[in-house]
């Protein structure tokens, strides 16, 4: 399956650097291999320094490869929400791809026991707890629950979130129910502020940690085929991130979002055919395709590891084009 551990995970450049650093040794025995190069100053020098890693690495092994798994995430505690189904089932997958050990919690509770089941009998430390992210009290047991298992907690991904029950997309606002709105700010909004209060106690406890928050370009730039409370709600979430990122940012948490255009994963299967799918991308994402929940999961992947450790408030649109247009 895609998430074993044996399989070879094509990454980012500078991870496959990374991984050729620590095999090879400091980047001062691999600068002294550079070629030479006429410079005219600093910043030139620092750029043939970077195209010259890129030349080393891709000499010594196939480019845009890791030598064997990138493996940033080893020994790296990690709590993912509403890691049953979709862009939350794909940040589990290279989470645990990649060595953490992790607990995701979701609401349906038969689907989270046999992914427990099948990833631990391919040997991944990974727990499943019943938790619904819209309750405080869940989400403060299961961050103990974290504790308890590992003693701390590296990683969080609040990724609960959509319309609630009767918040019906691109209806109009004056007809909106307000029990509607508040349901979908349930999901979509206090799910990750009760998620945050918890992580980051713990994290303050524990000398730091980090957050990456599921948002969406609904939040970001508003079209009127998304509905009105959830807009409001995911740009919540943005400004919640962007908030906790600079309180926080001098206690060693780093916290961010990430910001998906339409990604095909179950719930949008759930509502959309191919037909009204390829319509809707074909409007307003210019790659005119969905997004695939695994292109997500590799921006959480980079926001929430090392690679990232300057990071911290920023929202990442991983939207086909669509803030571009
Ligand atoms: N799919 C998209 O096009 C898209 C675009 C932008 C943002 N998002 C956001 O991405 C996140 C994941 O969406 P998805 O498309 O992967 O959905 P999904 O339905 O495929 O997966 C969501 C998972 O969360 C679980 N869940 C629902 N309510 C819960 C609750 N109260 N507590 C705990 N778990 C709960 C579900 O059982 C499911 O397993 C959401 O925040 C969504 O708003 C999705």
């Amino acid at each position: 399956m895609s998430s074993a551990r044996t399989a070879s995970k094509p990454c980012a450049v500078n991870s496959c650097t990374a991984a050729f650093d620590r095999r090879r040794g400091s980047s001062t025995r691999r600068s002294s291999r550079l070629p030479t190069i006429v410079l005219l100053g600093s910043i030139m020098a620092e750029s043939a320094k970077i195209a010259g890693t890129v030349f080393v690495a891709t000499q010594r092994s196939a480019p845009h490869e890791c030598m064997g798994v990138c493996m940033r995430y080893e020994n790296k505690v990690v709590l993912v929400t509403g890691g049953a189904s979709g862009i939350g089932r794909a940040v589990l997958d290279g989470m645990v791809r990649e060595g953490a050990r992790v607990m995701f919690t979701d609401i349906s509770n038969e689907v989270g026991q046999s992914l427990e089941a099948e990833l631990r009998s391919d040997g991944h430390d990974v727990r499943f707890g019943r938790a619904d992210a819209t309750d405080p009290d869940d989400a403060t047991r299961i961050v103990a629950d974290v504790v308890n298992e590992w003693g701390r907690l590296d990683v969080a991904i609040n990724n609960v979130g959509g319309p609630g029950r009767g918040d019906k997309s691109g209806g109009p606002l004056e007809a909106l129910d307000p029990a509607a709105w508040r349901a979908t700010f349930a999901l979509s909004s206090e799910s990750t502020f009760y998620g945050m209060r918890a992580q980051i106690a713990q994290m303050l406890a524990q000398g730091g940690g980090v957050i990456g928050n599921t948002a969406s370009m609904a939040g970001v730039r508003p079209t009127l085929t998304a509905s009105v409370a959830y807009s409001a709600a995911k740009a919540s979430v943005i400004q919640l991130t962007r908030y906790a990122a600079l309180m926080y940012a001098d206690r060693g948490i780093r916290i961010n979002a990430v910001a998906p255009g339409m990604t095909l994963t179950p719930a949008v299967e759930a509502h959309l055919t191919p037909e009204e799918q390829q319509a809707f991308v074909a409007g307003i994402q210019p790659m005119g395709r969905m997004l695939k929940p695994s292109e997500i999961a590799d921006s959480f992947l980079w926001l929430c590891s090392d690679e990232a450790s300057g990071v911290t408030g920023i929202t990442v649109n991983v939207d086909a084009g669509l803030s571009a247009a």
